[in-house]
């Protein structure tokens, strides 16, 4: 009997191909449309900012301040990579809900545990939108004398109505859109995913 062995050795291009669909399934089971920003792109960038921390600040023991709750990702990676002494604590302030929109009220739900009084503070944000958040939280931390304010942002989008609020150091500028992950939620959801991603529509249409 002759036995021919059949040839499924997949080529380079085929792999990539497979791959990608492969990728591309786990992407819809997951209800995201398209990746926008990688999780290596954000941990170089991480990185980058986290040195630029360790110079500015030295043996000041900064206080980092974390929003709540879309800040906590990363606030985790961004104290990783820093190698000075320092110290953290977090806000919570009033967010979206379940809403793509902001709806422009702001409150505080957690206040800081730590004094502020003569420290040198980084604010920690996941997303700069309206700017609303920012501007208030700014103008609360301030009346409490720090000796210094410096706001840290992940994202900020390109808004033209924007408040012009004050931010040091964003790590990326995206468009105009409703994203997720990376601590970023919608309705409470997504924020696991380890790179920051645009939603397929459907997962919100209607509400
Ligand atoms: P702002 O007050 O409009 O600048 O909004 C700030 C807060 O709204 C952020 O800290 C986020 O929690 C939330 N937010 C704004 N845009 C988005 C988004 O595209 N996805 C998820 N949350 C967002």
């Amino acid at each position: 009997m002759v036995c021919r062995q059949h040839n499924d050795v997949m080529t380079g291009e085929r792999m990539d191909q497979a791959l990608d669909e492969r990728q591309q399934a786990e992407l819809r089971a997951r209800g995201v449309a398209r990746i926008l920003i990688s999780e290596e792109e954000i941990q170089d960038e991480i990185r980058a900012m986290a040195a630029e921390l360790d110079v500015e600040y030295g043996t000041d023991q900064p206080l980092m301040i974390g929003v709540l709750t879309g800040a906590v990702a990363f606030m985790a990676d961004l104290m990783k990579a820093m190698t000075i002494p320092l110290e953290i604590d977090f806000m919570a302030i009033s967010s979206y809900g379940a809403a793509t929109k902001s709806s422009g009220v702001v409150r505080i739900l957690k206040d800081l545990n730590a004094d502020i009084e003569g420290r040198r503070l980084i604010i920690v944000e996941d997303i700069v939108d309206s700017g609303l958040t920012l501007q208030y939280l700014l103008e609360m931390l301030k009346a409490r004398a720090p000796r210094d304010i410096r706001v840290v942002a992940l994202l900020k989008k390109d808004k033209p109505d924007a408040i012009a609020v004050q931010v040091d150091r964003v790590g990326f500028r995206i468009p105009d859109e409703f994203v997720v992950g990376y601590g970023l939620d919608y309705a409470g959801r997504y924020r696991n995913l380890p790179y920051v991603a645009v939603l397929d529509p459907s997962e919100y249409a209607g509400k």
